[in-house]
């Protein structure tokens, strides 16, 4: 008997499909938060060499702190939308992964458990010096003079441009024993994220969720031409057929 449940339990395991989801900006459109790209995106109203690059921050790191003081506050108004909650209810059948650019809270909120943030988190902040400490604030503004207790300035827990993804081996390890890859809601314009799909198997699976045209330059790509939040309803669908 008590063999009997292993060999089960061992079946249960070998037989849970890995999903891996690489989610962009567009899944949380339908939540209320603005995308980069597309026209009335936040790169039209800001400039991304100010707000978002290493170089802006040593040369008016004020500027950069108010813009991240006011995408917490945004954060902090917005619920997770269907779309998010579908791919944490993917959970209960298979074995997923959310790697995802959004800087935002809502696939935590929404439930997943295994995510990866490759462009860091709104809700946290750490050293200038990057010493590795890590701080969660929530939806707190921090202003310049705010320090940790050895002085040293604190700034916004965000990869910007010009430095490092620090978690892009892992994302990369992830992506490249995927069965099934979801990729949502991203233009694919920024590296080295968007050279993540390239790791993918083979055999793999490979989903698009986006309303518009992405160039992804895979020849076995499934392009659900949709909002992330009908477009994963018909993602499980096709899934689970
Ligand atoms: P983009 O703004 O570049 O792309 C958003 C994508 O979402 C586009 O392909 C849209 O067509 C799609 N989209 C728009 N509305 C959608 C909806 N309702 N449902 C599904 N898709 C929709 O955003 P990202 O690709 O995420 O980095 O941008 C990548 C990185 O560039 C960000 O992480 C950020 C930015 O600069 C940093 O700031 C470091």
């Amino acid at each position: 008997e008590i063999l009997n449940i292993f060999v089960m339990l061992k079946c249960e395991i070998v037989m849970k499909r890995k999903i891996v989801i690489l989610s962009g900006a567009g899944i949380s459109a339908e939540s209320g938060i603005k995308t980069f790209r597309d026209s009335n995106g936040l790169w039209e109203e800001y400039r991304v060499e100010d707000v978002a690059s290493i170089d802006g921050w040593y040369r008016n790191p004020e500027i950069v702190q108010e813009f991240y003081n006011q995408r917490r506050v945004q954060l902090s108004t917005v619920e997770p939308n269907r779309a998010h909650k579908l791919i944490a209810q993917l959970e209960r059948e298979n074995d997923v992964v959310v790697i995802t650019q959004n800087v935002d809270n809502l696939h935590e909120r929404a439930g997943s458990s295994r995510i990866i943030h490759l462009h860091g988190e709104l809700t946290k902040i750490t050293p200038e010096d990057k010493n590795g400490d890590v701080y969660d604030i929530g939806y707190q503004q921090i202003k310049m003079g705010d320090c940790d207790s050895r002085g040293v300035q604190l700034r916004p827990y965000i990869v910007w441009f010009g430095e490092d993804v620090p978690e892009i081996n892992r994302a990369a390890e992830e992506v490249a024993t995927a069965d099934i890859l979801l990729i949502i809601g991203t233009s694919l314009n920024v590296y080295p994220a968007a050279g993540l799909i390239y790791y993918a198997k083979k055999d793999a699976q490979i989903y698009l969720i986006d309303p518009n045209d992405v160039n992804v330059r895979l020849a076995n790509v499934v392009h659900i031409k949709e909002n992330a939040t009908s477009g994963m309803e018909k993602f499980i669908e096709q899934v689970s057929a």
